[in-house]
Protein backbone atom coordinates (compact mmCIF):
# COMPACT_ATOMS: atom_id res chain seq x y z
CA UNK A 1 0.00 0.00 0.00
CA UNK A 2 1.13 3.63 -0.54
CA UNK A 3 0.09 6.83 0.48
CA UNK A 4 -0.96 8.22 -2.94
CA UNK A 5 -2.90 4.85 -3.65
CA UNK A 6 -4.91 4.91 -0.49
CA UNK A 7 -5.85 8.12 -1.42
CA UNK A 8 -6.24 8.40 -5.04
CA UNK A 9 -10.17 8.55 -5.23
CA UNK A 10 -9.83 11.74 -3.13
CA UNK A 11 -6.29 14.03 -3.40
CA UNK A 12 -2.66 13.96 -4.09
CA UNK A 13 -0.67 13.25 -1.66
CA UNK A 14 2.70 15.11 -1.19
CA UNK A 15 5.83 15.92 0.88
CA UNK A 16 8.16 18.50 0.45
CA UNK A 17 11.79 17.84 -0.65
CA UNK A 18 14.93 19.09 -0.22
CA UNK A 19 18.06 19.50 -2.21
CA UNK A 20 19.51 16.22 -0.75
CA UNK A 21 16.48 14.65 -0.62
CA UNK A 22 16.80 14.29 -4.59
CA UNK A 23 19.94 12.86 -4.51
CA UNK A 24 19.32 10.52 -2.32
CA UNK A 25 18.07 7.03 -3.81
CA UNK A 26 15.95 5.80 -0.73
CA UNK A 27 14.35 8.88 -0.76
CA UNK A 28 13.89 8.92 -4.41
CA UNK A 29 12.38 5.40 -3.99
CA UNK A 30 10.17 6.60 -1.31
CA UNK A 31 9.11 9.68 -3.23
CA UNK A 32 7.86 7.46 -6.34
CA UNK A 33 6.12 5.21 -4.14
CA UNK A 34 4.14 7.28 -2.08
CA UNK A 35 3.65 10.71 -3.82
CA UNK A 36 1.90 12.02 -6.70
CA UNK A 37 2.43 15.72 -5.88
CA UNK A 38 6.13 17.31 -4.21
CA UNK A 39 6.76 21.12 -3.35
CA UNK A 40 10.67 22.41 -2.87
CA UNK A 41 10.82 23.19 1.05
CA UNK A 42 13.37 26.06 -0.43
CA UNK A 43 14.85 25.58 -3.26
CA UNK A 44 12.59 27.56 -5.84
CA UNK A 45 11.92 30.65 -3.24
CA UNK A 46 12.87 33.72 -4.19
CA UNK A 47 16.51 33.49 -2.68
CA UNK A 48 17.07 30.58 -4.68
CA UNK A 49 15.64 32.19 -8.10
CA UNK A 50 17.18 35.24 -8.01
CA UNK A 51 20.51 35.61 -9.22
CA UNK A 52 22.33 37.65 -6.68
CA UNK A 53 25.88 38.39 -8.32
CA UNK A 54 24.40 39.80 -11.33
CA UNK A 55 21.59 41.61 -9.43
CA UNK A 56 24.00 43.12 -7.15
CA UNK A 57 27.09 44.23 -9.09
CA UNK A 58 24.90 45.47 -12.15
CA UNK A 59 21.86 47.13 -10.34
CA UNK A 60 21.28 49.56 -13.23
CA UNK A 61 21.24 46.76 -15.67
CA UNK A 62 18.33 44.54 -13.91
CA UNK A 63 16.57 47.59 -11.81
CA UNK A 64 13.79 46.73 -13.12
CA UNK A 65 13.86 43.50 -14.43
CA UNK A 66 15.69 41.47 -12.17
CA UNK A 67 18.22 38.36 -13.35
CA UNK A 68 16.91 35.38 -12.86
CA UNK A 69 18.91 31.97 -11.64
CA UNK A 70 17.14 28.59 -12.05
CA UNK A 71 20.01 26.34 -11.02
CA UNK A 72 18.62 25.16 -7.82
CA UNK A 73 14.82 25.39 -9.34
CA UNK A 74 15.97 22.92 -12.28
CA UNK A 75 16.86 19.67 -9.71
CA UNK A 76 13.37 19.62 -8.54
CA UNK A 77 11.55 20.29 -12.14
CA UNK A 78 13.70 17.67 -13.57
CA UNK A 79 13.27 15.18 -10.78
CA UNK A 80 9.11 16.30 -11.06
CA UNK A 81 9.75 15.29 -14.83
CA UNK A 82 11.54 11.94 -14.88
CA UNK A 83 9.42 10.44 -12.65
CA UNK A 84 5.90 12.02 -13.75
CA UNK A 85 5.25 13.46 -10.18
CA UNK A 86 3.58 17.09 -10.37
CA UNK A 87 4.90 20.04 -8.42
CA UNK A 88 3.65 22.70 -6.36
CA UNK A 89 5.52 25.63 -6.84
CA UNK A 90 6.02 27.09 -3.73
CA UNK A 91 6.73 30.36 -3.51
CA UNK A 92 6.53 33.31 -5.71
CA UNK A 93 6.31 36.89 -3.31
CA UNK A 94 7.09 36.02 0.25
CA UNK A 95 8.44 38.65 2.75
CA UNK A 96 10.83 35.68 4.25
CA UNK A 97 13.55 34.14 2.11
CA UNK A 98 13.81 36.97 -0.17
CA UNK A 99 17.01 39.09 0.07
CA UNK A 100 16.40 42.58 1.66
CA UNK A 101 18.92 43.54 -1.43
CA UNK A 102 15.62 43.15 -3.46
CA UNK A 103 13.67 45.69 -2.08
CA UNK A 104 16.44 48.74 -1.78
CA UNK A 105 17.46 50.96 -4.27
CA UNK A 106 19.86 49.93 -6.11
CA UNK A 107 19.65 47.04 -5.02
CA UNK A 108 21.69 48.14 -2.43
CA UNK A 109 23.29 45.35 0.17
CA UNK A 110 23.62 48.47 2.33
CA UNK A 111 21.77 48.02 5.85
CA UNK A 112 20.35 51.63 5.67
CA UNK A 113 19.93 52.01 2.21
CA UNK A 114 16.44 52.87 1.19
CA UNK A 115 13.84 51.29 -0.29
CA UNK A 116 12.94 51.23 -3.89
CA UNK A 117 9.60 52.87 -4.81
CA UNK A 118 6.42 51.70 -5.67
CA UNK A 119 7.08 52.25 -9.25
CA UNK A 120 10.10 50.22 -9.40
CA UNK A 121 8.74 47.51 -6.76
CA UNK A 122 5.64 46.72 -9.17
CA UNK A 123 8.00 46.30 -12.08
CA UNK A 124 10.06 44.08 -10.37
CA UNK A 125 7.23 42.11 -8.95
CA UNK A 126 5.49 41.84 -12.78
CA UNK A 127 9.41 40.80 -13.89
CA UNK A 128 9.86 38.26 -11.53
CA UNK A 129 6.40 36.59 -11.37
CA UNK A 130 6.95 37.01 -15.63
CA UNK A 131 10.61 35.69 -15.66
CA UNK A 132 9.79 32.48 -13.22
CA UNK A 133 6.12 31.24 -15.08
CA UNK A 134 8.29 32.03 -18.38
CA UNK A 135 10.71 29.67 -17.68
CA UNK A 136 8.82 26.57 -15.66
CA UNK A 137 6.41 26.61 -18.60
CA UNK A 138 8.54 26.78 -21.42
CA UNK A 139 11.49 24.40 -20.18
CA UNK A 140 8.88 22.41 -18.11
CA UNK A 141 5.40 22.54 -19.68
CA UNK A 142 2.89 20.92 -17.47
CA UNK A 143 4.87 19.66 -14.93
CA UNK A 144 3.70 22.48 -12.09
CA UNK A 145 0.07 22.45 -11.29
CA UNK A 146 -0.31 25.04 -8.82
CA UNK A 147 1.47 28.36 -7.39
CA UNK A 148 1.62 29.62 -4.03
CA UNK A 149 1.76 33.09 -5.52
CA UNK A 150 1.98 35.01 -2.13
CA UNK A 151 2.61 33.54 1.22
CA UNK A 152 1.79 34.91 4.51
CA UNK A 153 0.78 37.84 3.97
CA UNK A 154 -1.71 38.23 7.08
CA UNK A 155 -0.44 38.89 10.89
CA UNK A 156 -2.72 38.25 13.28
CA UNK A 157 -1.39 40.51 15.33
CA UNK A 158 -1.37 43.28 13.16
CA UNK A 159 -4.37 46.12 13.72
CA UNK A 160 -5.12 46.17 10.16
CA UNK A 161 -4.16 42.38 9.28
CA UNK A 162 -1.53 43.26 6.89
CA UNK A 163 2.05 41.96 7.89
CA UNK A 164 3.95 44.94 7.88
CA UNK A 165 6.43 43.22 5.09
CA UNK A 166 8.56 44.60 2.56
CA UNK A 167 6.53 43.97 0.28
CA UNK A 168 4.00 46.09 1.91
CA UNK A 169 6.02 48.26 2.63
CA UNK A 170 7.13 49.37 -0.70
CA UNK A 171 3.87 48.24 -2.80
CA UNK A 172 1.15 49.13 -0.31
CA UNK A 173 -1.37 46.63 0.68
CA UNK A 174 -2.68 46.27 -2.96
CA UNK A 175 0.70 43.89 -3.70
CA UNK A 176 -1.09 40.69 -3.24
CA UNK A 177 -3.41 41.83 -5.81
CA UNK A 178 -1.10 43.05 -8.36
CA UNK A 179 0.79 39.66 -8.06
CA UNK A 180 -2.26 37.66 -8.50
CA UNK A 181 -3.11 40.00 -11.69
CA UNK A 182 0.59 39.24 -12.94
CA UNK A 183 0.13 35.31 -12.03
CA UNK A 184 -3.04 35.18 -14.06
CA UNK A 185 -1.55 37.52 -16.81
CA UNK A 186 1.60 35.13 -17.10
CA UNK A 187 0.56 31.46 -15.94
CA UNK A 188 -0.56 28.90 -18.49
CA UNK A 189 -4.39 28.17 -18.53
CA UNK A 190 -4.54 25.11 -16.31
CA UNK A 191 -2.56 26.30 -13.39
CA UNK A 192 -4.07 26.92 -10.50
CA UNK A 193 -2.90 30.19 -8.37
CA UNK A 194 -2.97 29.58 -4.47
CA UNK A 195 -2.55 32.22 -1.57
CA UNK A 196 -0.77 29.92 1.20
CA UNK A 197 -0.75 30.50 4.83
CA UNK A 198 -0.53 29.43 8.26
CA UNK A 199 -2.52 29.41 11.33
CA UNK A 200 -5.91 29.21 9.12
CA UNK A 201 -7.37 27.85 11.84
CA UNK A 202 -7.59 30.96 14.11
CA UNK A 203 -11.12 32.78 13.98
CA UNK A 204 -9.20 36.18 13.57
CA UNK A 205 -6.68 35.14 11.05
CA UNK A 206 -9.17 32.93 9.08
CA UNK A 207 -11.84 36.56 9.16
CA UNK A 208 -8.64 38.53 7.52
CA UNK A 209 -7.72 36.24 5.02
CA UNK A 210 -11.26 35.81 3.81
CA UNK A 211 -11.72 39.55 4.04
CA UNK A 212 -8.46 41.46 2.94
CA UNK A 213 -7.51 38.70 0.39
CA UNK A 214 -9.76 35.66 -0.86
CA UNK A 215 -12.76 37.98 -1.32
CA UNK A 216 -11.06 41.07 -3.26
CA UNK A 217 -9.25 37.75 -5.94
CA UNK A 218 -12.21 36.07 -6.14
CA UNK A 219 -14.14 39.20 -7.49
CA UNK A 220 -11.41 39.89 -9.86
CA UNK A 221 -11.31 36.84 -10.81
CA UNK A 222 -7.84 35.78 -10.34
CA UNK A 223 -7.09 33.09 -7.38
CA UNK A 224 -8.10 29.22 -7.20
CA UNK A 225 -7.27 28.20 -4.65
CA UNK A 226 -6.93 28.53 -0.63
CA UNK A 227 -3.49 27.06 0.96
CA UNK A 228 -4.15 25.96 4.15
CA UNK A 229 -0.37 25.21 5.52
CA UNK A 230 -1.64 23.22 8.87
CA UNK A 231 1.31 22.82 10.98
CA UNK A 232 -0.38 22.02 13.97
CA UNK A 233 0.82 21.33 17.49
CA UNK A 234 -0.01 18.03 18.79
CA UNK A 235 -0.28 19.34 22.77
CA UNK A 236 -3.40 21.59 21.26
CA UNK A 237 -5.60 19.84 19.51
CA UNK A 238 -7.98 22.70 17.00
CA UNK A 239 -9.39 20.60 14.88
CA UNK A 240 -12.72 21.75 15.62
CA UNK A 241 -11.18 25.73 14.12
CA UNK A 242 -9.85 24.02 11.19
CA UNK A 243 -12.68 21.94 10.48
CA UNK A 244 -14.79 25.56 10.10
CA UNK A 245 -11.68 27.30 7.88
CA UNK A 246 -11.90 24.17 5.60
CA UNK A 247 -15.73 24.52 5.25
CA UNK A 248 -15.36 28.44 4.81
CA UNK A 249 -12.84 28.98 2.33
CA UNK A 250 -14.45 25.49 0.69
CA UNK A 251 -17.87 27.57 0.75
CA UNK A 252 -15.98 30.52 -1.16
CA UNK A 253 -15.78 28.09 -4.20
CA UNK A 254 -12.06 28.08 -4.09
CA UNK A 255 -10.25 24.92 -4.13
CA UNK A 256 -8.19 23.44 -1.11
CA UNK A 257 -4.79 22.07 -0.67
CA UNK A 258 -3.18 21.45 2.95
CA UNK A 259 0.48 22.57 1.94
CA UNK A 260 2.64 22.44 4.31
CA UNK A 261 0.94 19.76 6.90
CA UNK A 262 3.20 18.51 10.37
CA UNK A 263 1.89 17.71 13.37
CA UNK A 264 4.69 18.70 16.26
CA UNK A 265 5.66 16.10 19.02
CA UNK A 266 7.85 15.97 21.52
CA UNK A 267 7.25 13.05 23.20
CA UNK A 268 8.59 9.78 21.39
CA UNK A 269 7.24 7.18 23.63
CA UNK A 270 4.40 4.93 22.77
CA UNK A 271 1.86 6.80 24.11
CA UNK A 272 2.85 10.05 22.39
CA UNK A 273 3.07 8.29 18.87
CA UNK A 274 -0.69 6.50 19.49
CA UNK A 275 -1.58 10.42 20.25
CA UNK A 276 -0.32 11.61 17.22
CA UNK A 277 -1.59 8.73 15.10
CA UNK A 278 -4.64 9.45 16.61
CA UNK A 279 -4.62 12.90 15.60
CA UNK A 280 -3.80 12.31 12.22
CA UNK A 281 -6.66 9.86 11.95
CA UNK A 282 -9.66 12.93 12.56
CA UNK A 283 -7.49 14.69 10.81
CA UNK A 284 -7.32 12.78 7.55
CA UNK A 285 -11.31 11.18 8.33
CA UNK A 286 -12.00 15.15 8.59
CA UNK A 287 -10.63 15.33 4.91
CA UNK A 288 -12.39 12.61 3.47
CA UNK A 289 -15.73 13.79 5.27
CA UNK A 290 -15.35 17.10 3.26
CA UNK A 291 -14.94 15.47 0.16
CA UNK A 292 -16.98 12.98 0.58
CA UNK A 293 -20.32 15.87 1.87
CA UNK A 294 -18.55 18.07 -0.68
CA UNK A 295 -18.33 21.01 1.63
CA UNK A 296 -14.60 21.85 0.95
CA UNK A 297 -13.45 20.83 -3.12
CA UNK A 298 -9.71 19.75 -1.42
CA UNK A 299 -7.67 18.39 -4.22
CA UNK A 300 -3.83 18.29 -2.23
CA UNK A 301 -2.16 17.23 0.81
CA UNK A 302 0.95 17.83 1.09
CA UNK A 303 3.64 16.76 4.18
CA UNK A 304 6.10 19.53 5.12
CA UNK A 305 9.01 16.65 5.38
CA UNK A 306 9.69 13.32 4.38
CA UNK A 307 10.52 11.95 8.34
CA UNK A 308 11.26 13.02 11.43
CA UNK A 309 15.07 13.82 11.64
CA UNK A 310 14.28 15.66 8.41
CA UNK A 311 12.03 18.18 9.83
CA UNK A 312 12.12 21.86 9.79
CA UNK A 313 10.15 21.70 13.61
CA UNK A 314 13.33 20.36 15.65
CA UNK A 315 14.96 23.46 14.73
CA UNK A 316 11.96 26.08 15.08
CA UNK A 317 10.75 24.26 18.45
CA UNK A 318 13.97 24.20 20.11
CA UNK A 319 13.47 20.92 20.94
CA UNK A 320 13.18 17.05 18.99
CA UNK A 321 10.10 16.84 17.32
CA UNK A 322 8.27 13.40 16.04
CA UNK A 323 5.49 15.59 13.53
CA UNK A 324 5.54 12.98 10.63
CA UNK A 325 4.17 9.71 9.50
CA UNK A 326 7.75 8.10 8.84
CA UNK A 327 10.60 7.67 11.59
CA UNK A 328 14.37 7.35 10.55
CA UNK A 329 15.25 5.39 8.05
CA UNK A 330 11.58 5.87 6.39
CA UNK A 331 10.11 3.53 9.08
CA UNK A 332 6.63 3.32 8.75
CA UNK A 333 5.08 4.94 12.36
CA UNK A 334 1.76 4.28 13.89
CA UNK A 335 0.42 7.77 12.57
CA UNK A 336 1.18 6.30 8.92
CA UNK A 337 -0.67 2.82 9.73
CA UNK A 338 -3.35 4.92 10.90
CA UNK A 339 -3.51 7.59 7.85
CA UNK A 340 -3.26 4.38 5.26
CA UNK A 341 -6.38 2.80 7.18
CA UNK A 342 -8.32 6.17 6.66
CA UNK A 343 -10.33 5.53 3.16
CA UNK A 344 -11.22 1.81 3.60
CA UNK A 345 -13.28 3.03 6.85
CA UNK A 346 -15.15 5.37 5.05
O1 LIG B 1 20.86 28.53 2.64
C1 LIG B 1 21.51 28.49 3.91
C2 LIG B 1 22.82 27.78 3.79
O2 LIG B 1 23.67 28.54 2.95
C3 LIG B 1 23.44 27.61 5.18
O3 LIG B 1 24.61 26.87 5.09
C4 LIG B 1 22.46 26.89 6.10
C5 LIG B 1 22.98 26.78 7.53
O4 LIG B 1 21.92 26.76 8.47
O5 LIG B 1 21.28 27.63 6.15
C6 LIG B 1 20.64 27.72 4.90
O6 LIG B 1 19.45 28.40 5.04
C7 LIG B 1 18.41 27.69 5.65
C8 LIG B 1 17.26 27.59 4.66
O7 LIG B 1 16.16 26.98 5.30
C9 LIG B 1 17.62 26.83 3.39
O8 LIG B 1 18.02 25.52 3.68
C10 LIG B 1 17.97 28.46 6.89
O9 LIG B 1 18.99 28.43 7.86
C11 LIG B 1 16.71 27.86 7.45
O10 LIG B 1 16.21 28.72 8.47
C12 LIG B 1 15.67 27.75 6.36
O11 LIG B 1 14.50 27.23 6.96
C13 LIG B 1 13.38 27.05 6.12
C14 LIG B 1 12.28 28.03 6.49
O12 LIG B 1 11.14 27.77 5.68
C15 LIG B 1 12.70 29.47 6.29
O13 LIG B 1 11.69 30.31 6.73
C16 LIG B 1 12.89 25.62 6.33
O14 LIG B 1 13.87 24.71 5.86
C17 LIG B 1 11.56 25.40 5.59
O15 LIG B 1 11.02 24.17 5.99
C18 LIG B 1 10.59 26.50 5.95
O16 LIG B 1 9.41 26.32 5.22
C19 LIG B 1 8.36 27.25 5.51
C20 LIG B 1 7.54 27.41 4.25
O17 LIG B 1 8.36 27.76 3.17
C21 LIG B 1 6.43 28.43 4.45
N1 LIG B 1 5.63 28.13 5.60
C22 LIG B 1 6.33 27.87 6.84
C23 LIG B 1 7.40 26.81 6.64
C24 LIG B 1 8.08 26.48 7.93
O18 LIG B 1 8.79 27.59 8.40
Amino acid sequence: MSLKKAYEAYFKMGTSVSERNLSTEEAKRELVLHYNSITAENGMKPMFCLDWKANTENPEKYNSEPALSFESARKYLDFAKETGISLRGHTLVWHNQTPAWFFKKDYSREENAPLADREVMLARLEAYIKGVLGFVQTEYPGVIYAWDVVNEAIEETEENGWRKSLWYQTVGDDFVLQAFRFARKYAAEDVKLFYNDYCTFVPKKREKITELILKPLLKEGVIDGMGMQTHLILKHNELSEYETSLNTFGALGLEIHVTELDIHNADPSEEGEMALALMYEQLFGLYVKVKEEKTANLTSVTFWGMKDDESWLTGFRKEQSYPLLFGENYALKRAYEAVIAVPSKN
